[in-house]
């Protein structure tokens, strides 16, 4: 949820720490804070806002020294000031902390310490750690660190800095993802690869349990036994310009654009069009296994689920296996079931979403197999799954997700292909399909052409209070993805619902005021929808269509018709979505919002 950046080496601490926490500010923007190792001892400084303000506060104070751990916040406990803001201090302010997680027995903690007469200065649960710390009789920052995780319940990931060892950084994970970059004489720690790209390509992540020491001499890291681990070192495979703008105004609008090739970069070498075939490299399943398959159970959050919904339908149609899509934060305390012959799939972008970890566990403690497809390589879901797809997007910055939205469903799109090959899909049938889906990142690059468009729409719209989106069968969660687009970056009401759903509610919402977006491309559902569009119209809705080219059924009931590039039924997801993508950008550019990081959200919610 939350940043988290550290540094120890033979260079200044300072602007390698706000840069990293520039790279990860998407994760958490409410407040940052740093401690750096100076030399009048632990210089700490926080601000409410942006990492440029705490920059700011920093200029003409002593910022010289080589160990610093700074953090970016995402308010949980305690409202987002100075005081709340990381790192955190012991009382005699001689240990600092940050931390992402959730401490959950922190309330007890502070009253044993206070009853000790520790003093605390901030609502959250973090300061209880840098108390506990301080608490703890080691003679080292690590034994002191391993006293104190004896008494915590929860989750974290967290960095401390004492001044009695000031070259010396301690990390720990428990739940909350941490990393390790390796330099030269220098050692880096993050929450996230982006934060530390710049300088070093080998990262190793922390397991959950281990505990870390940094020193500019070398890392250690050991287990909760002390047993010393050798966790392996990865290599980062994207380049600095895939987490830099490149000329755009905002990550949201890059990615955006970045979409023909992302998608591309999904199926490459694994989609086989002339031969019919899909060949996932990591699936880790025969035609027998999955011909074996009774239930299909695909889990996620936010934009993940939706994603979900669109696989839901064309793994059920080319492959005969009955799919339920959950949303993670559900499932995950569901008890009683028998999920022995059933594939779970978890979706998720970063790969950290707390809700999703939670219900993938649920699903195995059921007996199901879990197979991951995700973005972020080496990430918790990936680690934890039995087999997995990884979607090649690239790094996402952008807290609404695109680019990893038209990844995930192009992805399981191929799995949809695979099992329905391995189920007795007729091979000229699977090639067909194949050869479609082939084409989608061009039918994507078209669909963007439409940019000019929407951007005219969007001025007309950009004042409106509320919106409803419409869409039946594949459509149907394209229009709760307009939606949600739309409702997180601008802050304007706005509800996806199945089209024939509406005049069981939503249609009383209706009247001139009300833009009713309506996803309707051509497929065999498209005269149900032209009926509901007509409900819309008779109520005094604006109706905005998006339709196929060559298809003018809707111009004679829409007031506007936006066309993209036609395609099969259970592809049409990935390019109807495209102008609702820009729609809901450039609505939130006139409406002066910041789409990158809007307010309240976060990037990857690690916590439940
Ligand atoms: C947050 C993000 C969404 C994302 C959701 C699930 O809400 O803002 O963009 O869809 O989490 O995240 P995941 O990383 O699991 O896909």
């Amino acid at each position: 949820m939350c940043g988290i950046i550290g540094y120890t080496g033979h260079r200044q601490a300072l602007d390698i720490v706000i840069g990293g926490l520039r790279r990860l500010d998407y994760r958490g923007y409410d407040s940052a804070g740093i401690a750096l190792h100076g030399e009048g001892g632990l210089l700490v400084s926080k601000a409410p806002g942006s990492v440029s303000g705490l920059r700011r506060q920093l200029n003409g104070q002593p910022t010289l020294g080589l160990c610093a751990i700074g953090h970016t916040r995402w308010a949980t406990h305690g409202a987002p000031n100075e005081a709340n803001a990381h790192p955190h201090l012991s009382c005699s302010g001689d240990i600092a902390l940050v931390h992402n997680g959730v401490i959950e027995n922190a309330e007890d903690l502070r009253t044993l310490l206070k009853r000790r007469g520790h003093h605390f200065r901030s609502e959250t649960d973090t300061e209880v750690l840098a108390h506990l710390l301080e608490d703890a009789e080691g003679s080292t920052l690590e034994d002191r660190v391993f006293e104190a995780l004896e008494v915590v319940e929860g989750t974290y990931g967290m960095a401390a800095v004492w001044t009695a060892e000031p070259e010396k950084i301690v990390l720990a994970r428990n739940g909350s993802p941490l990393l390790v970059g390796i330099g030269e004489g220098e050692f880096f720690l993050a929450s996230d690869a982006a934060a530390v790209l710049e300088h070093t390509r080998s990262i190793v992540h922390l397991e959950d349990g281990d505990v870390s020491v940094l020193t500019p001499d070398g890392y250690r890291i050991v287990d909760r036994s002390w047993q010393t681990q050798n966790r392996a070192v990865d290599r980062i495979q994207w380049s600095l310009s895939d987490v830099e703008l490149n000329g755009f105004d905002s990550f949201m609008h890059k990615e955006i654009h970045e979409q023909p090739e992302s998608t591309r970069r999904a199926i490459s070498g694994r989609l086989q069009p002339d031969a019919g075939l899909v060949r996932l490299g990591g699936l880790g399943l025969g035609v027998e296994e999955i011909r074996n398959i009774d239930r299909i159970l695909i889990l996620g959050c936010g934009t993940s689920w939706h994603a979900g919904l669109i696989a839901r339908q064309a793994i059920q149609e080319l492959s005969g296996i009955p799919v339920s899509v959950e949303y993670a934060s559900e499932f995950q305390y569901a008890s009683g079931l028998d999920l022995g012959r059933t594939i779970s799939i978890a979706v998720s972008q970063s790969g950290e979403t707390a809700d999703t970890l939670g219900a993938v566990r649920t699903a195995r403690a059921a007996g199901s197999y879990v197979l991951g497809v995700v973005n972020v390589v080496g990430s918790t879901l990936a680690r934890e799954s039995d087999s997995g797809v990884y979607l090649r997007a690239g790094p996402e910055i952008g807290v609404a997700s695109t680019k990893a939205f038209t990844s995930q469903v192009i992805t399981l799109l191929m799995l949809a292909l695979r099992f329905g090959w391995a189920r007795g899909l007729p091979g000229p049938e699977g090639s067909r399909l194949a050869r479609e889906l082939d084409e989608i990142p061009e039918l994507i690059h078209r669909a963007l052409r439409l940019e000019p468009e929407m951007e005219v729409l969007a001025k007309e719209l950009y004042e409106a209070r509320s919106f409803l989106y419409l869409g039946r069968g594949a459509s149907f969660p394209v229009a709760l993805e307009g939606a949600l687009k739309l409702k997180e970056i601008s802050y304007i009401h706005a509800e996806g619902y199945p089209a024939a759903e509406m005049k069981h509610g939503p249609i009383a919402l209706v009247d001139e005021e009300m833009p009713v977006v309506c996803v309707a491309p051509s497929d065999p559902l498209l005269p149900k929808m032209v009926a509901n569009i007509q409900e819309v119209r008779a109520r005094g809705g604006q109706v905005l269509a998006v339709g196929s080219e060559g298809d003018d059924i809707l111009d004679a009931v829409a007031d506007r018709v936006i066309r993209v590039p036609a395609t099969s039924k259970l592809f049409s997801p990935l390019v109807t979505v495209i102008p609702l993508q820009l729609l809901a950008y450039h609505i939130a550019r006139l409406r002066g919002c910041n789409v990158d990081r809007p307010r309240n959200l976060a990037k990857s919610v690690t916590v439940e």
